[in-house]
């Protein structure tokens, strides 16, 4: 069985249904910090499979523990955690404590009981400032430019720290770009508390009149049109490449480190344009200062992943903001209760 932290969440959802509709036994675990126990209902109502799931923090070690004593698992998918750049960088002890320490604890509870498979949820955010474009997974990481982005680059190196002893770990670390929209069926997808910081939601919010305009964060970058280019993924891609990265765990490689994105960027303008055609809703915006913290330009190079995990990106921009816009108006009433 494999268990997926953070399983309820934008991300872990897509992974889970992944996961059941390729006849996985799967364990879902949360807080539900920044998600529902409603998503449960969409992975059934998708894949019309069972699957566990506890409410667990994963600074709770006590409770894992006993988790790990009732269940015999196999791996783990690791996504839980904190994610707002903004929100880091106002309150970094919270990031540190929820991040490294759920992890710490994880670990050491897959220690104790000899699971020691493990796919982490990392970010293109650890690369920092891109020294050539498309980056590729030996370029320099560490020199992040928000606290967020640390979180990332330090559980990495305490992932680094743990192969060749005698545990045998086997650890693939996925570095996602910016994965967008939600699965084709409407029944999950991502829905952020409160304001949005992404700018696909903040998009969705503004077209629906809750949110009165986009402020784009500047557009004097040196990119073609001035706006900020990165590698928007199609959420159930990126999805899929987790099952990759599952069975990749099998080779002998102790650890190992994957681009998830495209391969191609694009404008904040050309994002706003693509949306503007399929919702024929036309975007108020005005441009403001750049974003404290934000890169111009960054896209992966996914030679990589298409070679050693035999996994690429198939959905067009067009069909991850379509799936993303289809699942915001399907999801209208509910997403406003929640924010
Ligand atoms: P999300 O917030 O939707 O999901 C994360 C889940 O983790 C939430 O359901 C939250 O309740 C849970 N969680 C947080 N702290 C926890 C804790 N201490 N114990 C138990 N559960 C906890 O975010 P997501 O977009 O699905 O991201 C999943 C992972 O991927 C995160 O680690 C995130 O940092 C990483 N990531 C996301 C993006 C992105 O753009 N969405 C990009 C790169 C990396
Ligand atoms: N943007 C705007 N206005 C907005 C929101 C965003 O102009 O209201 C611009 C940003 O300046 C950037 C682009 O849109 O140029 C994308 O911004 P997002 O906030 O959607 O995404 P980021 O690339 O800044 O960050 C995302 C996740 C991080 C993750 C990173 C890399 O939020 O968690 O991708 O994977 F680390």
């Amino acid at each position: 069985m494999i268990i997926l932290t953070g399983g309820t969440g934008y991300i872990g959802s897509h992974i889970a249904v992944e996961l059941l509709n390729a006849n996985q036994e799967i364990f879902i675990i949360d807080n539900l910090s920044n998600s529902s126990s409603d998503v449960l209902k969409g992975i059934k109502n998708i894949t019309g499979k069972d699957f566990g799931f506890k409410k667990i923090d994963l600074r709770d070690k006590f409770s894992l523990e006993k988790l790990f004593k009732e269940h015999n698992f196999e791996s783990v998918v690791h996504l839980a955690g904190l994610k707002s750049v903004k929100k880091s960088n106002e309150d970094p002890l919270s990031y540190y404590d929820n991040n490294i320490l759920g992890t710490l604890n994880l670990l050491d509870v897959m220690k104790q009981f000899k699971v020691t498979k493990m796919v982490f949820s990392s970010s293109a955010t650890v690369y920092g400032l891109p020294k050539k474009l498309p980056i590729n997974e030996n370029s320099n990481v560490g020199a992040t430019t928000n606290v967020y982005g640390r979180t990332k680059f330090i559980i990495e190196e305490i992932l680094k720290d743990l192969i060749g002893k005698k545990e045998g770990w086997k650890i693939s670390v996925l570095r996602y770009f910016n994965p967008i929209g939600a699965h084709s069926s409407g029944e999950i997808g991502e829905n952020p508390r409160g304001v949005p910081d992404n700018l696909l939601p903040f998009i969705f919010q503004v077209a629906e009149g809750r949110l009165d305009k986009l402020k784009i964060y500047g557009d004097d970058y040196d990119t073609p049109d001035g706006s900020g280019i990165r590698d928007y993924v199609h959420i159930e891609d990126l999805a899929a490449g987790h099952i990759s990265a599952l069975n990749f765990l099998k080779e002998k490689n102790p650890i190992s480190f994957f681009n998830l994105g495209t391969g191609r960027g694009y404008s904040v303008y050309e994002i706003m344009s693509i949306f503007e055609n399929i919702s024929g809703i036309s975007v108020p915006f005005e441009v403001t200062s750049r974003r404290k913290g934000d890169i111009s330009e960054i896209y992966a190079d996914v030679k990589l992943a298409k070679n050693t995990l035999h996994w690429t990106a198939t959905k067009s921009i067009e069909k991850m903001i379509e799936d993303g816009w289809n699942w915001q108006q399907k999801n209208l009433n509910k997403l406003k209760g929640l924010s």
